[in-house]
């Protein structure tokens, strides 16, 4: 069995990263520049902002971070996104989700302008990912695209199982895995809350990608020995002996998948810092005008 090291993948991203920006910006180019909008305090939400703006730090990008309260209204938050649409020094920007229940998610990713939706949430970059365009692809199905691509891992013609629906995991990670590419050319199956044999599907994946939220959900029995683990999962279960009072669980029960499988990603340290990763390759792109003008 293989573990499939995100973590040290991610940090060597980055390292590259950080080299084109200092060739950039010694050939005369523009820093690039990521701004995140975050919205109240829930706990994810802050580490995970908190750690993209670290990573700017690390690719050498310029970082901007606005934080309101949760009381904002959504027209407030939809201006915020407008003046940030129009700054002309931003060259991709992000809202953390989730947003609170008075504000619509939906409305707020739709008024992102899709030129610099690093996040690859809008629709115009969704419908292009699927028909196989350039666009900014969803951060955490990239980073698990370059992880199977680091680790030279044939997709080609396998069955991939993806345990999940997501707009942002699931559903874009299905359409990577279909397309006419490797990693790719996979026979895709997608299972959620309400699929039925789902032990018997599982069974039969050479690649199961496990997005759904559920701790521990993937048990030896449902893995076919061989089979390449992606675990999404980052549930936060309390913890008495950590300092911060939770530990992160992931979907897949590692100990007894590990001894069947021939790679499969840790929690942490696995999917979790390729997610940003991705969003900072993004944010290249949208430096260097490589997608949109
Ligand atoms: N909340 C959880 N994951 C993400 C993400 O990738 N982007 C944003 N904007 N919010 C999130």
């Amino acid at each position: 069995m293989t573990l499939i090291d995100g973590k040290a993948t991610a940090a060597n991203i980055k390292k590259e990263i950080a080299a084109e920006v200092e060739q950039i910006v010694r050939n005369g180019g523009k820093r690039p520049h990521l701004a995140a909008i975050l919205v109240g305090h829930d706990g994810g939400s802050e580490t995970y902002v908190k750690n993209k703006v670290l990573a700017c730090e690390e690719c050498g990008f310029t970082s901007t971070l606005l934080r309101f309260e949760d009381d904002i209204t959504e027209e407030f938050l939809l201006q915020q996104v407008d003046k940030l649409n129009n700054d002309p020094d931003v060259d991709g920007f992000i809202v953390q989700l989730p947003l609170p229940k008075h504000i619509s998610e939906q409305k707020v990713t739709m008024a992102i302008d899709y030129r610099k939706d690093v996040d690859g949430f809008h629709p115009i970059n969704v419908g292009r990912m699927s028909i196989g365009l350039p666009c900014y692809i969803s951060a955490t199905p990239l980073g698990i695209t370059d992880l199977l691509a680091r680790y030279n891992i044939d997709t080609c013609g396998k069955k991939c199982v993806i345990l999940g629906r997501s707009n942002i995991v699931g559903k874009p990670m299905a359409q990577l895995m279909m397309q006419k590419r490797q990693p790719g050319d996979c026979t895709v199956t997608v299972l959620h809350s309400h699929s039925q044999n789902i032990k018997e599907e599982c069974r039969q994946a050479d690649i199961i990608i496990a997005a759904m939220g559920v701790p521990n959900f993937v048990t030896a029995d449902m893995v076919k020995p061989g089979a390449v683990i992606i675990d999404v999962g980052t549930t936060r279960v309390p913890d008495a002996s950590r300092k911060s009072g939770f530990r992160l669980n992931g979907d897949v029960k590692f100990d007894e998948v590990a001894d069947k499988c021939s790679f499969i990603t840790p929690v942490p340290g696995g999917v979790g810092p390729m997610t940003i990763c991705s969003l900072m390759k993004n944010t290249l792109l949208a430096g260097k005008k490589a997608i949109y003008e």
